[in-house]
């Protein structure tokens, strides 16, 4: 999961692409979420409902079904990422449709449950919604904050012209260390040898690496006895190796916070799915 990208229709390199879809239509998607809730508000308000759970009249019913077919289609959303087609359902057209109804489901699913949340499985299912809805909000505000960092608009490298950049530079210090003796040759091999990739996820978030072999061979030349000449090249190009990996680690730092979200927010929709399904399960079969 972690190497896909996390972010709607292809926003990756173009700042303010998060408008697009979210204004996808003049608002399209915002206008009828608006108009289900308010339709949600008005019947909650103005339909009179009988004794017992408000699920369970006839309004209560409709919007318990009209939710749980939103949630679905909200989930199918997974899916459809995976398939590319334009057009009237193009994935911006979804994605869309997705926050806004998603958005809507606050008050629909929150009128459905009567405005009356205790310790049952109706409360689990709607606690979860929250929970995934909460996590999309955080999901489109990242969205929306950070690939104009990640665009080339600051004068940054693309990721393939920085593993381009330290290639070039690892070509010149594989020949530059040969002069020196050897535990500090050794060092700066074992700092081209590092892929600065292999960080996991908790490390790529917080964008430092204490492990740095090219920090360590740079710490390693410190009283060096080699060549000056010779020791001033390493020096430089490990220097410029040590700025580029930060600058790469930046990244990858970004890419992880737009794509960590997605770790709370797909589980949930899962943990969110099953305990929907045993809600109306037990609705229909316990009454
Ligand atoms: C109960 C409601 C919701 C459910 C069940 C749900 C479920 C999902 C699922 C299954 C995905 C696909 C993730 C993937 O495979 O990468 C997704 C993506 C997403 N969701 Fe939701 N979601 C809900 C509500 C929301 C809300 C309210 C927002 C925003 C306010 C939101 C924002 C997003 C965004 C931005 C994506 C990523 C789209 C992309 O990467 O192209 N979701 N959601």
């Amino acid at each position: 999961m972690a190497t896909r990208s996390a972010a709607p229709v292809g926003r990756a390199n173009r700042p303010g692409a998060h408008e697009s879809f979210l204004r996808h239509r003049r608002f399209r998607w915002l206008k009828i979420g608006l108009v289900l809730a308010l339709l949600a508000l008005a019947g909650f308000l103005f339909i009179p409902a009988a004794p017992g759970p408000y699920g369970g009249t006839w309004f209560g019913y409709t919007l318990g079904t009209i939710g749980a077919l939103i949630i679905a289609w909200l989930a199918l959303l997974g899916i459809r990422k995976r398939a590319m087609t334009r057009g009237r359902w193009s994935l911006k057209a979804w994605t869309s449709a997705h926050v806004w109804l998603g958005l809507a489901l606050i008050v629909i699913a929150t009128l459905h449950t009567g405005l009356r949340l205790g310790l049952n499985l109706a409360t689990l299912a709607w606690t979860l919604m929250m929970l995934v809805i909460l996590s999309g909000v955080y999901g489109i505000s990242v969205y929306a904050a950070l690939p104009a960092s990640l665009s080339r608009g600051e004068g940054e490298q693309t990721q393939p012209e920085m593993v381009e950049g330290l290639r070039a530079i690892d070509r010149q210090l594989g020949d530059a260390a040969q002069p020196l003796p050897g535990t500090e040759a050794e060092r700066v091999r074992e700092a081209m040898a590092q892929s600065p990739f292999a960080a996991g996820l908790r490390r790529r978030l917080s964008g430092h690496a204490p492990d740095c072999a090219t920090l360590a061979a740079l710490a390693g030349l410190e009283g060096s006895q080699a060549d000056p000449a010779a020791l001033a090249r390493v020096r430089s190009l490990l220097g410029r190796r040590r700025a580029l990996l930060e600058k790469m680690r930046r990244q990858m730092q970004l890419r992880a916070l737009l794509e960590v979200w997605l770790y709370v927010h797909i589980p949930l929709t899962v943990a969110l799915i099953a305990a929907l399904a045993a809600h109306i399960v037990s609705v229909f079969y316990y009454g």
